[in-house]
């Protein structure tokens, strides 16, 4: 079988490392921190199990029925009102219902980037949005990630030398860093996005869960032109399993995902929506977001305790102040993925910096760890086995 069947577009695509390293974990008995997930412990399984169950059982139809491709309306209008109450979005802006995130960044991809247009993304990325842009053929620039944000020097100079569509960025408790953007970054980004006539999308599906620190405005809430997309999502909140995400933007950017959406999937399940929805309005949302943020934060708390006594010194980390994960950073010239071997043969595992990179195939000296999804002994004995690990590679 000849490659060439496939479209140019797809065809440098790399399958997600992140699920390439579950494959091996399921083989095999490892604690992994590679995963980007909540732990299952804070699902509310009964309370879905119940909305569900009734659900199917009053009024099969309208959860059983083709639906409108825009989200079921009760789940979309209460979305907006809380991105509203929040000030995340403004009340011009319109909302859809989408299959997760990742459909979000892609549909906005796919509606606004063309062959060779110029992206940015923040370095290092989510691996899912370089690849919604990597299959639309966008050229991508990378903006290396500082304390507070991008750095907006080198994002200035990218924007006057080259003809940029749109800015991608992660700006709360960014994956895979933890990093959030400050205030004033976020002012001087949207500043810069004006000037140059630049769209941003601002993808926030950590933002809610915040255990430290004083919450930060959104891109978007700063946003006087109709420039941010925003995406969101319950992923984190909820159930990663439920597929439900959400996209806010001017009405004539919404309007054109709606019709691209519905030729991707004519819409995002309605009966997983109308559980959101119940959920949502009957069960406390707030009350179970801020339990979940509580949980992680002990956990984080946990592993960076660990880290700091178990880690060579030479390697430093990001202090999260919300959202699921740690950026660590190894000295200049290690390549993370070579020690992921090791890590996995002693039984523990993590995500590569390679992946999160534009260039995945160049050797990283940062590494990804998510302290959500393990119990905290398991935090514990992880970290202090990567601690050996690394003491073996690095001293
Ligand atoms: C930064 C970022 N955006 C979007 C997503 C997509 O999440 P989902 O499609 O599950 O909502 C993820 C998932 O890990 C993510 O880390």
């Amino acid at each position: 079988m000849t490659q060439d069947i496939f479209a140019t577009r797809v065809q440098s695509l790399k399958a997600s490392a992140i699920r390439e390293i579950f494959k091996i974990l399921e083989a095999k008995d490892v604690i992994s921190f590679a995963a980007g997930a909540p732990s299952p412990d804070v699902f509310p399984g009964k309370e879905l199990a119940a909305f569900a169950n009734e659900l199917l059982a009053d009024n099969y139809s309208g959860a059983l029925q083709y639906s409108v491709t825009e989200g079921y309306t009760p789940l979309r209008n209460a979305v907006r009102e809380r991105l509203c109450r929040q000030g995340s979005v403004s009340e011009k802006d319109n909302v859809i219902i989408v299959t997760g995130g990742q459909q979000g960044i892609d549909l906005a991809a796919k509606v606004l980037v063309e062959d060779g247009d110029g992206v940015v993304v923040e370095s290092p990325s989510f691996i899912g949005g370089l690849n919604s842009f990597r299959s639309y053929n966008a050229k991508l620039f990378d903006v290396r990630l500082k304390e507070d944000g991008m750095d907006l020097e080198q994002l200035e100079q990218i924007l006057k030398n080259n003809k940029i569509k749109l800015i991608y960025t992660i700006p709360t408790f960014q994956n895979p860093s933890g990093i959030t953007a400050s205030l004033e970054n976020r002012k001087k980004l949207i500043a810069l996005a004006n000037q140059y006539d630049v769209y941003i999308l601002e993808d926030n599906p950590y933002g809610e869960l915040r255990f430290a620190g004083e919450n930060v405005p959104t891109i978007k809430s700063l946003d006087t032109q109709g420039r941010v997309i925003y995406c969101g999502s319950f992923s984190k909140t909820l159930s990663p399993g439920l597929r439900i995400g959400f996209v806010s933007a001017r009405e004539d950017i919404i309007d054109r995902i709606v019709v691209v959406k519905q030729v991707n999937d004519v819409h995002t399940p309605i009966l997983n929506q109308m559980c959101a929805y119940r959920f949502m309005t009957e069960c406390d949302y707030d009350a179970h977001i801020k339990k979940c943020a509580g949980i992680f934060g002990q956990k984080c708390a946990v592993m960076i305790e660990e880290i700091e006594r178990c880690f060579p010194k030479s390697v430093t980390h990001t202090n999260p102040q919300g959202g699921l994960f740690i950026l660590c950073t190894l000295p200049e010239g290690s390549d993370s993925k070579a020690i992921l071997q090791k890590a996995i043969a002693k039984g523990v595992a993590f995500v590569p910096g390679n992946t999160f990179l534009i260039d995945m195939e160049s050797p990283s000296n940062i590494l990804r760890l998510n302290y959500s999804a393990s119990t905290e002994d398991k935090i514990r004995e992880g970290i202090r086995i990567l601690g050996d690990v690394l003491h073996e590679c690095l001293d």
